[in-house]
């Protein structure tokens, strides 16, 4: 059975619809935050009478508001009422909103959230030769890319393949569901224990690319992330990664365009100097996987080293 509401809380909301002011306000308020100063341009009314009917409305808890930076805004929020009051504002609402009162409210509420959007329009009409760079000294310059993760499914289970000292793991940590990080370096894996310290979705587990200690099908995600130049025998690698994705599963891979910096052999133990596109489409195709995407990323300014590309694909 439906539940009432008490005869108190019916007659108190009954006396907070029976003013046309606050009435006017709620149908400007619904849905949409508003300042004082924009509530009296839209009713035009003055402050000490948008302020006071304000009070009632919040006391009654029929408006809330919240602190941005030195202003607060106020809305009546629908979705987050009671289903008494809820009902009786969207009789009251039907009535109203056809009135001349409200047309003219609407009028100017459009004019005031068109003020709006002119500052922000005025704002990137002078800073956009600028934005760029005011952007990474607010935010960092990888801020925006960080986001990317967000489109991972969050029920995505990871595997790190040559995780390193873990700082991939650490970016998909928040985003995914369990992480499985992966090395054969004792050491790395040290740094790596302590950098994932605290997420407690990432295993670290000591083990090869070429014999992966992970079950068959267990992995939603494969990322090989700077990893393939280091392996004798990357195909062996590539197979595994097939081995422990579901069927659908992707692999990502980042790594180095074919390069001719042969020192790096020596000072990194590069086994690879790079990898052109066909390269990868092959391994890829012979390990079992389909629908190869391979882009090359823009250089970062700063950067020395090679080209790099991201290679995915998914398990057949
Ligand atoms: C250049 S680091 C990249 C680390 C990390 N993926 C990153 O992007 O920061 C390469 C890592 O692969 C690991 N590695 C190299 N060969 C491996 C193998 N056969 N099996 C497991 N890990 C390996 C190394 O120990 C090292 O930690």
């Amino acid at each position: 059975m439906k539940e009432l509401a008490p005869q108190s809380a019916v007659t108190d909301h009954l006396a907070i619809l029976s003013d046309a002011i606050r009435v006017r306000m709620l149908a400007v308020l619904e849905g949409r935050e508003l300042t004082v100063t924009e509530l009296c341009d839209v009713l035009q009314l003055p402050q000490s009478t948008v302020s006071r009917h304000l009070k009632t409305l919040s006391d009654g808890e029929w408006v809330v508001s919240r602190r941005d930076g030195t202003r607060r805004l106020y809305v009546l929020s629908v979705s987050e009422m009671e289903s008494f009051p809820k009902e009786l504002w969207e009789v009251v609402r039907d009535q109203v909103k056809h009135s001349s009162a409200a047309s003219d409210d609407d009028r100017r509420l459009k004019h005031i959230l068109a003020k709006r959007r002119t500052k922000s329009e005025e704002f990137f009409s002078s800073a956009a030769g600028q934005w760029n760079r005011l952007r990474e000294e607010l935010f960092g310059a990888t801020s925006h890319l960080r986001a990317m993760v967000g489109f991972l499914d969050p029920e995505a289970v990871v595997g790190d393949l040559g995780c390193g000292t873990g700082n991939v793991s650490e970016w998909l940590a928040p985003f995914a569901s369990r992480i499985i990080a992966v090395d054969d370096s004792k050491e790395m894996l040290k740094t790596a224990k302590q950098t994932l310290n605290g997420h407690r979705n990432v295993e670290v587990r000591h083990g090869s690319l070429e014999k992966l200690p992970i079950d068959n099908a267990e992995l939603n995600v494969a990322v090989l992330m700077l990893v393939l130049h280091h392996l004798a025998e990357p195909q062996l690698a590539l197979s595994e990664a097939a081995r422990v994705l579901k069927r659908g599963g992707r692999v990502l891979i980042l790594d180095m365009l074919s390069h001719d910096r042969e020192d790096y052999r020596q000072t990194m133990g590069h086994v690879w100097l790079g990898f052109s596109e066909k390269q990868t489409g092959r391994w890829l195709s012979d390990a079992g996987f389909k629908d190869m995407r391979w882009r090359l990323l823009p250089p970062e300014a700063g950067a020395r080293g090679p080209s790099l590309f991201v290679a995915t694909a998914r398990r057949a």
